[in-house]
């Protein structure tokens, strides 16, 4: 059976989009985005698999799981991002197509944001653009798992 799932897999403090710092991460909540983003993977015939943790492991498993379940990743890591060599060796081992999505853009923000562990996987990288990154993201994987 073709695998037609993709995985949109969110860090920690992004359950608390919308009262977090809405300057930077804007007003929609994850549940906005969340809908959103169905909406949009429907157009591409596409079903997701939308998951939050605030838990490292949790994030490792998940992604682990992906292998078996899904044709693509897009993973906004959110603090990890700039921290974590687990969720980067996890990435490793699913062998699949990974967007790495921020809804700011870290390189105009502190130094500690700069480097970024998943971009040494990440297929390609959206930034900057707040919750349209998750739709710029859908279309882009989909195009890239319709030329494998
Ligand atoms: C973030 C950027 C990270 O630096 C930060 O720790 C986040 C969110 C973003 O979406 O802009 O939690 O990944």
């Amino acid at each position: 059976m073709e695998k037609s799932e993709i995985l949109i897999l969110n860090g920690p403090n992004l359950n608390m989009l919308g009262i977090r710092e809405p300057h930077i991460y804007g007003r929609e909540s994850l549940e906005d985005i969340e809908s959103m983003s169905r909406d949009q993977a429907r157009l591409h015939g596409l079903a997701v698999d939308f998951r939050q943790s605030n838990f490292e492991g949790e994030l490792v498993t998940i992604i682990q799981q992906a292998r078996d379940n899904a044709c693509g990743i897009i993973l906004n890591p959110a603090a990890y991002t700039h921290t974590s060599v687990a969720i980067l060796d996890a990435l490793k081992l699913t062998e699949l197509p990974v967007i790495e999505l921020h809804l700011s853009n870290p390189h105009t923000r502190e130094k500690f944001r700069h480097k970024s562990f998943v971009s040494e996987v990440a297929t390609g990288i959206i930034c900057g653009f707040g919750s349209f990154g998750y739709i710029l993201a859908i279309d882009a994987l989909a195009r890239l798992i319709d030329s494998d």
